[in-house]
């Protein structure tokens, strides 16, 4: 199961105010763009809501924005209407990417925004991350962003309540998660993400979902990324940080 279908109605209370703007998600980016030509093919293959696809595009670069999320894609396919962006969007599975893309079709792959714990173990994983390699040149990069999952397990199951009201679109609302954390690195764990809104006339609409997720170590990652085919490039890993980025390059 992907989820992501109530909460990808919800989805902008969850991202945060510097992720909102297109161009500011694009530009959280600049360093790693800088090594792009700038009509670049790019791929973001889980693209949530499609700030960042939107941004990229908005770059003059060819993107693709892919989601398993039906819900997800149509309000990336929205929003790019919306702000006159060159996007298409797609609604794939990353195991399925290369039934969409021929081999070696993209410059740059992104997986951002705490995606890649929602595959399903660590063959799930390895198979999410063997498509990606593939629709990647030789010499093109992987971007991915991570929870430090090291730290998530260390706190154990928990409830992380929201300690203010996150404003968009003009309504206000709490956010809620609850972290539910199996014994072993391996079992599912999951994460249930709840959105309070409250009304004008004080009523309370709540949105929430319940998703899957199996936690990696970071030496894991680092491990599986090898055996796709992609080399670490640059990695800001640190047990120190709730997120890390790493840059891999595929041989
Ligand atoms: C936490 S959201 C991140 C969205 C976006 N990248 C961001 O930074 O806001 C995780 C996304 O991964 C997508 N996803 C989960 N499993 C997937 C899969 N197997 N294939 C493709 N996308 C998947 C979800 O639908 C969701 O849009």
């Amino acid at each position: 199961m992907t989820g992501y279908e109530a909460l990808a109605e919800v989805y902008e209370w969850l991202i945060s105010d510097a992720k909102l703007a297109p161009a500011d998600f694009a530009a959280s980016f600049d360093d790693v763009l800088a090594l792009l030509p700038s009509d670049a093919d790019v791929l973001d293959c889980s693209c949530g809501t499609g700030q960042l696809a939107v941004g990229l595009a908005a770059r003059g670069m060819r993107v693709v924005a892919a989601d398993a999320s039906e819900a997800m894609v149509r309000r990336t396919a929205e929003l790019a209407t919306e702000l006159g962006a060159p996007v298409r969007s797609v609604r794939a599975d990353w195991r399925d990417l290369p039934d969409h893309f021929d081999d070696e079709t993209f410059d740059m792959v992104f997986c951002v925004g705490n995606s890649l714990h929602h595959a399903e173990g660590a063959s799930g994983r390895v198979a999410a991350l063997e498509s990606m390699s593939r629709v990647l040149r030789r010499g093109g990069r992987l971007v991915l962003t991570s929870r430090t999952w090291e730290l998530v397990r260390s706190r154990g199951s928990r409830l992380d309540i929201g300690d203010r009201l996150v404003r968009r679109n003009g309504r206000d609302a709490v956010v809620i998660y609850r972290w539910e954390i199996a014994p072993r690195w391996e079992d599912e764990h999951h994460i249930e993400i709840a959105v309070a809104q409250v009304d004008a006339a004080g009523s309370v609409l709540v949105r929430s979902e319940l998703l899957s997720c199996w936690p990696y170590r970071y030496d894991e990652l680092e491990a599986e990324l090898h055996r796709v085919g992609l080399r670490t490039e640059t990695s800001t890993f640190s047990l120190e940080d709730e997120n890390y980025r790493v840059v891999a390059r595929k041989v």
